[in-house]
């Protein structure tokens, strides 16, 4: 079912768990994501970033996929299609495009700024039937090319931000895109406390979900985290069984170069990815 983020994420607030936003990529990619949502009858939400949006030949086009997949698929879980770190420009393009929900990334401007636009799009998407994620404090690592430092967001300008209505805030908690270094602090669940208490009911987004240990996360859900973005781990899984495939030589023997046979384990591999991060969020049968 093809729906916004807002009641599922309502739910896992209530419910102290968190829907897994999976970043897609491909066909394959969604396929994945969907069948095991189904498999676990859990809600999902997929993610799209500016540039996956432009591999995949458009927002247009990702939307159209989306949906199409859940008719042919016969997906009756709750699936929402989720523009991630979106300029304003983006949030309009998606919105018209068929998202079902987008993230406006407006941590880079002042803060004045950043409570105007966000301000804006509040009104826009409420009148649209968009959920609307925004974000305070910029989150560390590389996300298509932009390097940070996993910044920690200010509880006051969270509580701004939230207070303008968005559906879920994402504030940096020391967290980072990608791979963590080693020498990585780990998340600052003292920011998180402070946040949580000043935004309430207010679902929170956990971004950088790849590689974060399980017990953080446990603790993150207890703390207010409703959602938490997964994409570099995905990518690993399906690279490392698909090199796995190559190395064996399967490509070589009979119709083993068929891309349907090539990049199976790589959908098997995706699958298993998002079978053990929604056990770990707690919404497997929270459909
Ligand atoms: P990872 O690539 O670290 O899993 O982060 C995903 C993310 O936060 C997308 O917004």
């Amino acid at each position: 079912m093809y729906t916004n983020a807002t009641e599922m994420l309502k739910k896992a607030k209530a419910g102290h768990y968190a829907v897994p936003q999976i970043n897609i990529n491909n066909l394959e990619w969604i396929k994945a994501a969907l069948e095991m949502a189904q498999e676990l009858n859990a809600p999902i939400i997929l993610g799209v970033s500016e540039g996956a949006g432009k591999y995949m030949c458009g927002f247009k086009n990702v939307a159209d996929m989306v949906k199409n997949l859940i008719g042919f698929m016969g997906i009756t879980v709750p699936v929402a299609l989720h523009l991630d770190h979106g300029s304003y420009d983006a949030c309009y393009a998606c919105m018209d495009a068929g998202f079902s929900s987008v993230m406006f990334d407006g941590s880079h401007y002042p803060i004045e700024e950043n409570i105007a636009k966000t301000a804006e799009l509040v009104k826009v998407t409420r009148e649209r039937g968009i959920s609307l994620e925004a974000e305070v404090g910029s989150i560390g690592g590389e996300e298509d090319g932009v390097v940070g430092t996993g910044e920690v967001a200010d509880p006051a300008e969270c509580k701004m931000i939230a207070d303008l209505g968005v559906d879920m805030l994402a504030a940096g908690i020391g967290n980072i895109h990608g791979k963590y270094p080693e020498n990585w602090a780990g998340l600052s669940f003292e920011a998180l406390d402070a946040i949580q208490q000043l935004t309430g009911d207010m679902p929170l987004v956990l971004h950088g979900g790849t590689g974060i240990p399980e017990d953080m996360i446990r603790r993150a859900i207890e703390l207010g985290v409703s959602k938490i973005n997964v994409n570099t781990e995905c990518q690993l899984s399906f690279a490392a069984a698909v090199r796995g495939y190559i190395e064996a030589g399967k490509d070589l023997h009979g119709k083993g170069f068929d891309p349907r046979k090539l990049l199976a384990p790589g959908v098997e591999a995706i699958k298993a990815s998002v079978k053990e991060k929604m056990t770990l969020f707690g919404c497997v049968g929270k459909a």
